[in-house]
């Protein structure tokens, strides 16, 4: 993939987003409706990250037609993951997706640890399953805070660019590798919401509309206030909260209850090569 194709990838991935809500009936996530503008240029701007770092890990397939799927990945240090992996809905089940997986793959090489945010398409759970990860099942929190459960949090302060070397320090011991120059993407599209003293460190980056998009701590109490803060800046309509906990993670299913929001099973967190992150709740583009 060059530069050249992230508009037809931008198109092609929003076609393709798997929408057989089995699960809820009614949270719209990944993506039921279309993206709006807004979010098709964060997520250019995301790709195009990727497509400038990784370029040997972002691959787009393509016939006499067009394009006709994609997929982007990323190596920091000794971790791999996959960010966005795309066939369009016709030519799916048709070896597209293991071509452009396999090639994706080859940027893994030299890395020991492996990490994909999966949805729940079951073609996508059969390739990874058969690309050796192990698949842990994940919930969502979704719905409207109830602004009366939220605690005080005099721990947690906004966070600015300096903070990005020791998020590194707790993204290494979490999940064995930093986030790197990803935080400069996360810092434009994102709230860093921060915690470091001395009974732990952490920190959020938080949807602007509320809930956590990427959380990583040293211990729960801190991620507890981390999700709390992320919770806090949430409107009154409900939405999506927070995305791929796993069973263990029970610290933001706590606070998913104390906040009265629905919880969800919904896709997968796949890992290669390491024990789950703890605590932690993946972004899914950059894990
Ligand atoms: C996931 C995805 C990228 C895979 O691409 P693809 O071109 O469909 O993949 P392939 O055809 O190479 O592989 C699909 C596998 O699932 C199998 N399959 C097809 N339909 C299936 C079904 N309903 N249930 C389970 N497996 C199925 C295929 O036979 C194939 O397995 P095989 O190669 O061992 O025979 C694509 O299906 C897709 O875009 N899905 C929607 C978006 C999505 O959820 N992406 C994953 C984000 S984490």
């Amino acid at each position: 993939m060059t530069l050249d194709d992230v508009d037809a990838a931008e198109r092609l991935t929003d076609e393709a987003s798997y929408d057989l809500d089995v699960a809820t009936q009614r949270v719209d996530w990944p993506t039921a409706a279309r993206r709006s503008a807004a979010r098709s240029a964060l997520w250019r701007r995301r790709c195009a990250h990727l497509v400038e770092h990784d370029a040997g890990g972002c691959w787009i397939a393509e016939d006499d037609s067009g394009p006709l799927g994609i997929a982007t990945s990323l190596r920091r240090q000794s971790w791999w993951g996959l960010s966005s992996y795309f066939v369009l809905p016709q030519t799916q089940g048709t070896g597209v997706g293991r071509a452009l997986l396999d090639a994706a793959l080859r940027h893994a090489d030299g890395t020991d640890r492996a990490m994909i945010c999966a949805s729940h398409d079951p073609k996508a759970f059969r390739r990874y399953r058969l690309a050796g990860f192990a698949m842990h099942p994940t919930m969502l929190g979704w719905g409207s805070v109830d602004r009366s459960a939220i605690p005080a949090l005099p721990r947690v302060r906004d966070g600015a660019g300096r903070d990005a070397e020791w998020c590194d320090e707790v993204d290494r011991e979490a999940r064995g590798a930093g986030h790197g120059v990803d935080h400069i993407v996360m810092r434009e599209q994102y709230d860093l919401h921060v915690v470091d003293d001395s009974a732990g460190r952490g920190y959020c980056y938080a949807w602007p509309s509320g809930g956590t998009y990427l959380l990583a701590a040293t211990d729960t109490d801190t991620a507890t206030d981390l999700l709390w803060a992320s919770l806090a800046q949430a409107s009154d309509e409900p939405d999506v909260r927070f995305v791929y906990a796993t069973a263990e993670q029970e610290w933001a299913v706590d606070v998913a209850i104390a906040a009265r929001l629905e919880l969800h099973g919904r896709g997968y967190l796949a890992y290669r090569g390491m024990p789950p992150a703890m605590p932690y709740l993946p972004s899914a583009h950059f894990m």
